[in-house]
């Protein structure tokens, strides 16, 4: 059950996120002590409160006898002694495990038995949190995404001693506060920041790869894959010391398996202090004036086809081909192995090999590899890679075919995966290794994913819809591919895909 709005709150730490914190259980109808160690600095963080829901009162969002009353709860108060009466402490102080340790050694001395003590730390372990506590069963993780009034989603993060009642109290007391909790086991980097790493990293490898530039690899992950942002403009955004330090952490905490290997790029901006939007300077400049790059598009090809053959079943792709016929070409549909021919040219969805490696396998002559679409009706751009055997002639057939349907084309260099069915399979795949490992629930995970990163699709329910052996097939050939451990299938997505069945079926 919730905890009752009379039962007071505290939150012990008043930076970025303890003042968001504050607001939500203030706005919940909670009173909150607010304590930060640094003088004044509760009493600045309410103070920001105030200044945010003001913009609110402004814009006629919000009206001005609720923000007083959000306001007049919250209660900064100088010593931590005075946070003793609350029902539920948060703590959001420095990241560091010693001086989590001693604030939570100096509460359970000040607070009531039955007071829970939750953390909102991103990266150190519950368990490890509690280890020196007296009761170590009521502690909780209860991390919050930035900013927290904003952001839906909470984990809520079980360490080995973690009691389940004290687990399910916060779980619900989260969603009383409006927000989408999802329950995780004390794992590095939980459920978000652990799944969403090959979002990251594959669009950096990419990047290292020269598959592209930056800019076409977002637009992609953006027009096709209806990510709200791609990697290069949201790392900008993150800041790249944040973002590549968490990813160092989960590598590191993983014993360095190599499917978490940090990219020498971001490193190496890291290094020379291009943080991002912060600095002024990431991937992209953010100066006076600074005009953001296009991305790479084909300029209209010439190709007077109008036959599309259809050979055999287009699979995922099958609303590509719906939206190929409505542009007005004639489609003749005949046995083969799901692939188009549009003039000399032969298109096929990516199933993670190279398009040189399929056309000299398969015995295929100008085979051009097509991207996953999240949704092929919607998609504004594809990425083409054409194999190195692939005529001029052909490649162009293939850009006109998809101009016909009014869908910008970028070409980039042959590999594995291409761009937006190489990140959903990864993050598939980091997802399926995480259920398996009871990291959490299956509906939680993809529930995270969209709650947390607000990702058009769950990694997981996005498998389903695109056949769980499709997905394990593309890992294996991109493994294959690098002959690296990074990429091997997750066993329970093998097992899925030999069993035929998807995630929730
Ligand atoms: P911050 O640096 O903005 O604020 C931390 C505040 O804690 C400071 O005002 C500092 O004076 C205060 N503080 C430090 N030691 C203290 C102590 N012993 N007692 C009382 N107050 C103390 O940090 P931020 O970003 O708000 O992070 C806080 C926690 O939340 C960390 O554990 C972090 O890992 C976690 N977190 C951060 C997220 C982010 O995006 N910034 C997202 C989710 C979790």
């Amino acid at each position: 059950m919730a905890l009752d709005t009379q039962i007071s709150i505290a939150v012990i730490g008043a930076g970025a996120m303890g003042s968001g914190i504050a607001q939500v259980a203030a706005q919940a109808g909670h009173r909150v002590f607010l304590h930060d160690q640094r003088e004044g600095a509760a009493q600045k963080g309410r103070d920001g409160i105030a200044r945010q829901l003001q913009r609110r009162v402004d814009k006629g969002k919000m009206e001005q006898q609720d923000l007083d009353g959000v306001i007049s709860r919250i209660q900064p108060v100088a010593s931590l002694d005075e946070v003793a009466e609350a029902g539920l402490v948060i703590e959001a102080i420095i990241e560091d495990l010693g001086i989590k340790r001693q604030l939570l050694a100096n509460l359970e001395e000040l607070c009531a038995g039955d007071t829970i003590l939750a953390t909102n730390t991103s990266s150190i372990s519950v368990t490890a949190l509690g280890a020196e506590m007296k009761k170590p069963e009521r502690l909780v993780g209860m991390h919050f995404f930035n900013p927290a009034p904003l952001m839906a989603l909470v984990e809520v993060v079980l360490g080995l001693a973690t009691s389940k009642a004290v687990a399910e109290t916060v779980h619900a007391t989260a969603t009383a506060w409006g927000k989408k909790p999802v329950y995780a086991t004390s794992t590095p980097g939980f459920i978000v920041n652990r799944v969403a790493r090959p979002f990251y990293a594959e669009s950096l490898r990419l990047l290292q790869e020269k598959a592209t530039d930056a800019e076409t690899l977002d637009a992609l992950i953006r027009e096709s894959g209806q990510f709200r942002m791609g990697a290069f403009e949201l790392t900008d955004l993150i800041g790249h010391d944040v973002n590549y330090a968490v990813t160092n952490s989960v590598f590191n905490s993983y014993y360095q398996d190599p499917r978490f290997l940090p990219s020498l790029i971001q490193k190496e901006l890291v290094e020379a202090g291009r943080l991002g939007r912060k600095t002024g300077q990431g991937f992209y400049s953010y100066g006076e004036g600074a005009e953001k790059p296009q991305p790479q598009t084909e300029p209209e090809h010439p190709c007077d086809e109008t036959v599309l053959i259809v050979e055999g079943n287009p699979g995922a792709a099958t609303p590509l081909v719906q939206r190929l016929k409505e542009s007005g070409l004639t489609i003749v549909e005949r046995d083969g192995p799901g692939q188009l021919r549009f003039g000399n040219a032969v298109l096929a969805l990516t199933d993670g090999r190279m398009a040189t490696e399929r056309a000299a396998a398969d015995g295929i002559s100008n085979l051009v590899l097509f991207d996953l679409a999240f949704d092929y009706s919607q998609a504004s751009r594809l990425a083409l890679a054409p194999a190195e055997q692939t005529s001029d002639a052909a490649v162009s057939c293939a850009c006109a075919l998809l101009q016909k349907a009014g869908i910008a084309v970028s070409l980039i260099a042959d590999r594995p995966g291409l761009v937006v069915m190489r990140t959903v399979a990864t993050l598939a795949n980091e997802a399926a290794d995480a259920a398996l490992h009871g990291v959490a629930t299956i509906a939680d995970i993809d529930l995270a994913m969209k709650a947390g990163l607000n990702y058009p699709e769950g990694p997981l329910s996005w498998s389903d819809r695109l056949g769980t052996s499709h997905v394990f097939n593309v890992l294996t050939n991109i493994q294959n591919s690098y002959a690296e451990d990074r990429y091997r299938p997750a066993l329970l997505l093998r097992k899925n895909a030999f069993a035929q069945k998807g995630f929730y079926s």
